[in-house]
Formats: C-alpha cells, sequence, structure tokens
C-alpha cells in the first residue's frame, strides 16, 4: 500500500477530513492537494515566526554585500562570504534581475538548516510530503530583485515529483509596493476546472510553500524607489533517496552545493560543471600552456528543469572561474 492510500485509509478510519491537517486544503489525488482558499494546487500559505525572520533579515541587511549583489554583478555568477559562511550567487533571467544567493559550504548550510528546524517546517509538512523518517532539507536561499519586466510561467517541479519536494519562499520584510511586483499563479475552479491568473501578496510572517503543479511566476514590476525584494527560500521534501531522479530535473542546477534525500551534502550538477571546468583549466596552466580561449566555458543555466535533456547553458561566469587559485572555489570537495 502507497504512503497516500496509507494516510488516506487512516484519514477515513479516523474520520479526520484532510483539510484538518492544513487549513482550506484537502487531498485530491495522490500527490495532489487542493486549496480551495487560494484555488490552486499544491499550495499552502503558512505563518513563520517573526523573530526568526527578524534574524535572518539581520544577516541580509548588514553589513554583508547581499543587498548589492544585484547592481554588482557584472557576471552571471559571484561568490559572498558572510560570518555564517560562503554563498554562490546566480544571475538566472534576463527578464528580471533576480539572483539566486545559496548557501554554498557547510557552514552556510548548516546555518539555514538551523533556521529551518526552529520553523518546524519539517514536522509541519511531514503529512504531505512522502517520506520515511524525517523531511530532508535540499537547499537554502536568498532571492533577490528590484524588477521583472514580462512573466515566466513554470512550475518548480515536473509532476511526477507530486509533494516529494517542496519550496518555501517568505519575504524579509514588507515590501513598499504593493500592487505589483509580488506573484502571479495560475489559479483552478475545482468543480468546472475554469482556469484564471490570479495574485499572491508576500507578507513578513507568512510563507508560501508549493509543490509540483502550482504554476506561477513573478509578477512584473519594480520594488517602490528601487527597493530591494529579497526572500528566504527554502528547498524540501522526501528522505527517500530513489526520488532524487525526478527532484534533480529541477534543483541540481539551483545551486552549487545541495544535500540529497539521504542527507549527504554534494556538488550539483552546475557545481560539478564548474568543477570541470575549473580543473581543465589548472591542468592547462599546469602543463605550461598558454590557450586562447577562443569562447566562453558554457555553464548549465539554473532554472527549473534545466538539468535534462533541453539542458539550456548560459555563459560566462569567468570572474568565478578565475578566482579558485588557492581559494576554495573549485575545490568544494575537499570541503564537504
Ligand atoms: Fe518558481
Amino acid at each position: 500500500m502507497g504512503w497516500v492510500s496509507m494516510q488516506r485509509n487512516f484519514q477515513s478510519l479516523l474520520r479526520i477530513p484532510a483539510q484538518m491537517c492544513e487549513a482550506d486544503v484537502e487531498l485530491v489525488a495522490p500527490g495532489r492537494y487542493y486549496n480551495r482558499r487560494l484555488c490552486a494546487d499544491n499550495v499552502w500559505e503558512i505563518d513563520v515566526c517573526s523573530d526568526i525572520m527578524d534574524e535572518v533579515a539581520q544577516l541580509f541587511h548588514e553589513d554583508s554585500p547581499f543587498a548589492e549583489v544585484i547592481a554588482g554583478m557584472k557576471e552571471p555568477y559571484d561568490v559572498i562570504s558572510t560570518r555564517v559562511g560562503d554563498f554562490f550567487a546566480q544571475r538566472v533571467s534576463w527578464d528580471s534581475n533576480i539572483a539566486w544567493v545559496s548557501v554554498d559550504e557547510e557552514a552556510s548550510f548548516r546555518h539555514f538548516a538551523d533556521v529551518f528546524q526552529r520553523l518546524r517546517l519539517a514536522e509541519r509538512f511531514a503529512h504531505v510530503v512522502p517520506h520515511t523518517r524525517n523531511l530532508q532539507l535540499y537547499s537554502s536561499f536568498f532571492v533577490v530583485r528590484t524588477w521583472c519586466k514580462s512573466h515566466n510561467f513554470h512550475q518548480d517541479y515536473k509532476p511526477p515529483v507530486g509533494t516529494d519536494a517542496l519550496t518555501l519562499i517568505t519575504p524579509l520584510r514588507d515590501f513598499t509596493e504593493k500592487e505589483s511586483f509580488h506573484l502571479t499563479y495560475r489559479a483552478r475552479d475545482a468543480t468546472s476546472d475554469r482556469r484564471w491568473d490570479s495574485r499572491y501578496e508576500y507578507r513578513k510572517g507568512k510563507a508560501i510553500v508549493f509543490g509540483s503543479q502550482f504554476e506561477h511566476s513573478t509578477e512584473p514590476g519594480e520594488g517602490h524607489n528601487g527597493e530591494c525584494h529579497a526572500f528566504l527560500c527554502f528547498t524540501f521534501g522526501t528522505d527517500e533517496q530513489s526520488r532524487w531522479t525526478q527532484i534533480a530535473r529541477t534543483l541540481d542546477t539551483q545551486s552549487r552545493i545541495v544535500a540529497h534525500p539521504n542527507g549527504q551534502l554534494v556538488l550539483s550538477h552546475l557545481g560539478r560543471e564548474i568543477e570541470r571546468i575549473v580543473n581543465e583549466q589548472r591542468q592547462a596552466a599546469d602543463e605550461g600552456e598558454h590557450r586562447q580561449v577562443e569562447s566562453e566555458p558554457s555553464l548549465p543555466l539554473g532554472g527549473y528543469g534545466a538539468a535534462e535533456e533541453e539542458e539550456v547553458f548560459l555563459s560566462g561566469g569567468y570572474g568565478l572561474l578565475r578566482k579558485p587559485g588557492e581559494e576554495k572555489h573549485g575545490l568544494i570537495k575537499a570541503e564537504l
């Protein structure tokens, strides 16, 4: 018997409707929940502790260079050092200056794993995510942007993922701009299946959490007077390693390191590609070659479904690749 059917039987035995597990949300099919308030599949809105979020916001806004990442990124990749460890910044769109700034070593991973644990997210979503022992945190990010020109609708995970993996996004503060530049998503009427575009407004102390089947986009717009819209983002889900192949289609290019369902912190597909290029360059240097690089190295473009057959590559990243030397960049494996 599958986990979902077991859960359904358990609920019917106890006469507990699924929606009691999460207000307004009910299980409608294996791996598919319908949220009647938001009128969409596999999406939840939850409260998050404001005091913990203030801590995270302090880390972001204090003298670390996160806020400058947008203005300062001359290349698609950069590394940011902070008091809790290194982060890896990645520009992922031409229609927005959005940057994903992911934990990039064990220290920063552990720092945000502690935040994840204190927010009790594994416990809160244990009834949604099929798992064996505990839900696993895969990666943590700051998501940062000041403008977006057009919609880019997507689902974070491929349909086979169901609710095996989830994404959580919560703003670090309330934004001045309220009318635009939040979240657009495809709503669906559960009875008629009629569909329309709806919007979700980010609020401090609230997080939106979603799995596959939730189609969404940054809402076009810009921060008031250039205000930076910064978010904390977690990706997390099942601890069953056999599910990673499908989940990796999304998560293997979003960061340079990633924790697998089995808890091992390893290089992602993107991380391995960077290693490969760095090592090739080192080898060439060691052999005394002075190769003239005719074209820039290409790395997998972070995004949704990027790590698969229609893989998209982003040229650039020289700034990052030039940094290795004796630094740990290009030697991340030794750090894990
Ligand atoms: Fe997304």
